[in-house]
């Protein structure tokens, strides 16, 4: 499909305007040179070239067949494409999925399969890949070469898409609209072809909705190791969610279970398209870097501090050896005598070109340095155009070695030099916003690489499994999905976490007996399958401090249980020892139709239904990811003791999260479980109140 050595455009038009057409047009202008076959019910020569009536005509081998006719007619002619031994196909037309026709697109992929004739599509404008110089979509046709490949779910959108990366002079390897994906998706064109293409260095995704999420993440992660991968991810509100479900016919998990797992396998999501480019830019054409350090050369001190603002909010790190920097920077063909070398570096506004060169020179060749960004206002005193020359030249010298961005910042003249850099492949941006959000999406993912390199894939935990499924299997037993809560803290005592010592008591007796083995103060439950709502039913008591009160509790719950469900059946009452008042957090599991068992964590209480300050993860992950969850909530900081109060056991706390993560991937029964809440003390993490819900019965 990236290589053809013979086309056939089925559906070729003579009329411009029309799609078939359009595409044949643009194959030809491109500049492809392999051989090139128009097919036609009528006509006998499109473009200069020889049209055959029909696939099975052609004298010739077809490599790569494009379709463009109506959908009722795609069918008989997919078939004898396959008969031909096409090797492989576009297929533009709509009306398939998308439209509610899943059935004929299974046909299609049976078809495909059969005659192993892979095919992208449908409901797609066609392929690009400029080192080809293939062309074969109606698209705009004059894409600028480059090292970025575009995959795009959405037609329109990527269509607009492709003309504003000519306007941006954004250099592109390929841009593949996949539509459908009824056969072909982003995995398989990025496993299959774009991973180890020495053509393409990065990779943007357009998507609405992953067919499966599960096996995306794995090709994401590891492709993500060898080449950055943004995703611009649609259906971010709940509506918008609801639109690119009925747009693509595609499956829109969670929203923000897709952040989650696209951070785990450091696939960097864009808010918008413009930052999508703005980072794709900087992550093509710039090498990953060394070390931490950033400089910033200014000739501007507002725009220097609106350029250190921006590295705090992106955790950058500005290099901060005041001596070194001096030692650098401050000689008179740099900077004036008033000039700064705090970095950023100003040069001031009377700095020229020349003051710019040999301050980048110095960056570039100090090895203390490992990312340069160059801030230019404009000022009668320089010239944009020499500069952006300089620029070209200092940045080829240094051969990219390091990590380079520029924000100019000025009227029409400035217009131009960011366009000449651009053109140039050097990433060029009119706010230093941009710029610096840009090499921190880089750092980013220099960073995953890391991290990933050094841990390796997470390691399954032994859990005992056969005494967690025998305890699922009583449950089954008696006809249920929901687990009592002494039944769902057996599971979590199988998989070591702490869970304060508690019994089952049928009867008074019982339950003084448990009171006095469990330790005071004690919390007392009742324990039916036909009361969820425990507390509604006054069957919930706290704080009970002596043999007494137990007595009392007990009669009391057991009282008021029958009066608000006389048919209750009945199981006894649960008695835990009392945990102190500590610090509440909330670990859940739910099953995203996409990505399958996902882990939140939270603060309890109000920060959980209020703030909604909850992170998520697609489960199972390491101990570190379990860190970084602890770590991605905006109120961490009372875990970790803020205000005077104690620090919470952290690694206990991590380690329940991870432990649970491990459950659910490992136990396909389990389908939602809530530890609701977990203290988190100062000596551990402890189960207070816990529900497991299975899945349905098979
Ligand atoms: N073999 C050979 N030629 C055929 C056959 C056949 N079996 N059937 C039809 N043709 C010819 C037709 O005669 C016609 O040629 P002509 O212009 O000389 O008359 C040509 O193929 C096209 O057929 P038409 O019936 O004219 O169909 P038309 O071009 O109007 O539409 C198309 C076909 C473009 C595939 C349409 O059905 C379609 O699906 N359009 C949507 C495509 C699209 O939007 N893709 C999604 C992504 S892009 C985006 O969203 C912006």
């Amino acid at each position: 499909m990236f290589k053809p050595k013979s086309i056939a455009v089925i559906g070729a038009s003579k009329k411009p305007g029309k799609i078939g057409y359009e595409i044949m047009d643009n194959i030809i202008s491109y500049g492809f040179n392999g051989e090139l076959y128009p097919i036609n019910l009528r006509e006998t020569e499109i473009l200069g070239k020889k049209v055959y009536r029909s696939i099975s005509d052609v004298p010739g081998e077809v490599d790569f067949a494009i379709i463009s006719i109506p959908a009722k007619y795609v069918l008989d002619v997919f078939e004898e494409c396959g008969k031909k031994g096409v090797k492989c196909v576009a297929l533009i037309t709509s009306g398939f999925g998308e439209v509610g026709d899943f059935e004929t697109e299974h046909k299609l992929v049976e078809i495909a399969e059969k005659y192993n004739m892979p095919f992208i599509g449908p409901n797609i404008f066609g392929i690009v890949y400029a080192p080809s110089r293939l062309n074969a979509s109606f698209g705009p046709a004059d894409v600028k070469p480059g090292k970025l490949a575009f995959i795009t779910q959405s037609g329109a959108l990527g269509i607009a898409l492709m003309g504003w990366t000519i306007t941006n002079k954004i250099g592109l390897s390929s841009i593949i609209s996949i539509g459908n994906k009824a056969q072909i998706g982003e995995s398989e064109l990025l496993e299959n072809f774009l991973k180890d293409d020495p053509n393409t260095k990065a990779l943007l995704l357009y998507i609405e909705g992953l067919h499966d999420g599960r096996r995306s993440m794995e090709v994401f992660r590891e492709v993500g190791l060898k080449k950055p991968i943004i995703a611009l991810k649609s259906g971010r509100s709940k509506r918008g969610a609801l639109a690119a479900a009925s747009h693509t016919g595609s499956l829109a998990g969670s929203d923000k279970v897709y952040s989650a797992a696209f951070e785990q396998v450091g696939v960097l999501r864009a808010i918008d398209a413009s930052e999508a480019f703005d980072w794709a830019r900087c992550i093509t054409n710039n090498p990953r870097p060394k070390g931490k350090n950033v400089v910033i050369i200014t000739n501007g001190g507002g725009v220097g501090v609106m350029a250190t603002d921006a590295c705090d909010d992106y955790n950058l790190e500005l290099y901060n050896d005041q001596e070194k920097l001096k030692e650098l920077f401050f000689k008179p063909e740099i900077m004036p005598p008033f000039g700064s070398t705090k970095n950023p570096v100003d040069i001031t506004g009377g700095g020229g070109e020349l003051a710019y060169k040999k301050a980048m020179e110095a960056a570039f060749a100090a090895p203390e340095i490992d990312a340069i960004v160059v801030l230019y206002c404009q000022t009668a005193t320089t010239n944009p155009d020499l500069l952006a020359d300089y620029i070209i030249e200092v940045v080829k010298k240094y051969k990219k070695a390091k990590p380079f961005v520029i924000a100019s910042i000025g009227g029409v003249a400035v217009d131009e030099m960011v366009d000449k850099l651009n053109e140039n492949d050097i990433p060029a941006y009119d706010l230093p916003e941009k710029a610096i959000s840009s090499l921190s999406a880089l750092y980013r993912w220099s960073n995953f690489v890391e991290r990933t390199t050094k841990l390796g894939k997470p390691n399954g935990l032994k859990l005992p499994l056969d005494k967690i499924k025998a305890i699922i299997a009583k449950v089954r037993k008696e006809g249920r999905v929901q687990m009592l809560e002494h039944e769902a803290k057996e599971i979590f005592k199988l998989c070591n976490l702490h869970v304060p010592n508690y019994g089952l008591a049928k009867t008074k007796d019982k339950a003084i007996n448990i009171a006095q083995k469990v330790g005071f103060p004690v919390v007392m439950k009742i324990v039916s399958e036909d009361i969820i709502h425990k507390s509604d039913a006054g069957g919930v008591f706290i704080g009970i401090k002596d043999l007494s009160e137990v007595e009392q509790t007990f009669d009391k719950i057991i009282e008021n249980a029958k009066a608000y469900n006389p048919k209750a059946n009945i199981r006894g009452v649960i008695i835990s020892h009392m945990e102190p008042k500590a610090t509440e957090v909330i670990i859940g599991v739910t099953r995203d139709p996409t990505f399958g068992p996902t882990v939140m964590f939270g603060l309890g209480g109000i920060y959980v239904e209020i703030l909604k300050d909850v992170v998520f993860r697609v489960a199972p992950f390491s101990l570190e990811e379990a860190q970084h969850m602890i770590d991605g909530i905006k109120t961490r900081d009372m875990l970790y003791g803020a205000r005077g109060q104690k620090p919470a056991n952290i690694d206990d706390l991590k380690h329940a999260i991870y432990v649970i993560s491990q459950l659910v991937s490992q136990v396909d029964d389990i389908k939602e479980l809530d530890i609701n809440p977990m203290f988190a003390m100062e000596d551990k993490a402890s189960v207070v109140d816990a529900r497991i819900t299975l899945t349905k019965q098979k």
